[in-house]
């Protein structure tokens, strides 16, 4: 069951003439998010602290995707004055605003031991206070293009994962914005949803939290995300074909941590269990 390329799904042109702003867009997942909204037509703008970063990224995307073009600006999600910029610069580049993607986050492991207080509060600032500031810098052009707000979540606080409190409690509080947003938001046409990715391959969060511990025998689709997968969801989310969908966090992990709420059950054991076709 790999991963496919979104462009074998939807067709190309689906966000051609529209905008995304996404925080986080210079690497890993958001980055994957973002060259998928470009391939289908629509132009970005990215923005994180690195400008350098940022810029590379940019430079390598716009080689790579085909449709619309790919702009970096600086700028630190705890910082309104920088979130105000990017969206003006986003305004004056583009025109418009449709689409925006909160993924900018911070992540380690701590255990409650070695969590500082600045610890804990830097990573509340970055991923709940940084989704609030950038989508509330970006709200009234939001709803003048009847747009749409994909926010990044997790699923580290479903089971309560251990060393991850920290992320845990942010991704928590963007899950109830996700709901909070969606209710208020959607009579002035803006839906918001969010996406909580799995284990997902060659990225900093999966190379933080897993290293190599992770076995892929033990995801129920028997292998490990591909950040493909989150970008067709994505995609899908800011579909018309989406245009019903508001409020929710789509969990996109291979059946990842339901398997983590139920014992592992190694093939072997089911040898010893019984036969009960035979009794029918
Ligand atoms: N374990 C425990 N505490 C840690 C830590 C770790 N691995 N890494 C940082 N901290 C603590 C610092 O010691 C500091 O606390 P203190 O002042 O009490 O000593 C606090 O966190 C803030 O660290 P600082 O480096 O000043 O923050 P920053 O704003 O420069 O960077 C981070 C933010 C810490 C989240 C940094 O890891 C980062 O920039 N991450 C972005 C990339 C990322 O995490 N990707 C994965 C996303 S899932
Ligand atoms: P990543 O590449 O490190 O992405 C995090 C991005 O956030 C970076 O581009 C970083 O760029 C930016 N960023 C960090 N602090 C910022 C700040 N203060 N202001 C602006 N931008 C900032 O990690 P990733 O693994 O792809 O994670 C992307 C998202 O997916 C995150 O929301 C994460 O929580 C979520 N997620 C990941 C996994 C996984 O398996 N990887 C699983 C579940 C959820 P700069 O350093 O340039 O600022």
């Amino acid at each position: 069951m790999a991963a496919v390329d979104t462009t074998q799904i939807f067709k190309t042109d689906i966000f051609k003439g529209k905008v995304l702003l996404c925080s986080g867009g210079g690497s890993g997942i958001c980055r994957g998010m973002t060259e998928a909204m470009v391939n289908h037509g629509a132009n970005a703008v990215i923005i994180s602290r690195n400008f350098e970063k940022l810029q590379q990224a940019a430079d390598e995307m716009n080689k790579a995707t085909n449709g619309g073009e790919i702009f970096p600006v600086q700028a630190d999600v705890r910082k309104v004055e920088d979130l105000e910029n990017a969206v003006a610069k986003t305004i004056e580049k583009f025109g418009r605003l449709d689409f925006l993607i909160n993924g900018a986050a911070g992540n380690f492991l701590a255990p409650f031991d070695n969590l500082s207080y600045n610890a804990f509060r830097t990573v509340i600032e970055i991923d709940l206070l940084g989704s609030f500031n950038l989508t509330k810098a970006a709200l009234q052009h939001l709803r003048a293009s009847n747009g749409a707000i994909i926010n990044v979540s997790a699923t580290l606080h479903y089971t309560g994962t251990i060393f991850q409190q920290h992320a845990g409690a942010a991704k928590a509080g963007i899950d109830a914005l996700t709901k909070h947003w969606a209710v208020e938001l959607g009579p002035s046409g803006v839906r918001v949803n969010g996406i909580a990715p799995g284990p997902i391959a060659a990225t900093e969060g999966l190379s933080r939290l897993a290293g190599d511990l992770l076995d892929p025998e033990q995801i129920p689709v028997q292998r490990v995300g591909d950040i493909r997968d989150i970008a067709q969801s994505t995609v899908f989310l800011f579909s018309q074909g989406a245009s019903f969908i508001t409020g929710q966090t789509l969990v996109v992990d291979g059946g990842h941590y339901l398997q983590t709420c139920s014992p592992a059950y190694p093939q072997s054991a089911l040898a010893a269990v019984p036969d009960n076709d035979s009794k029918l």
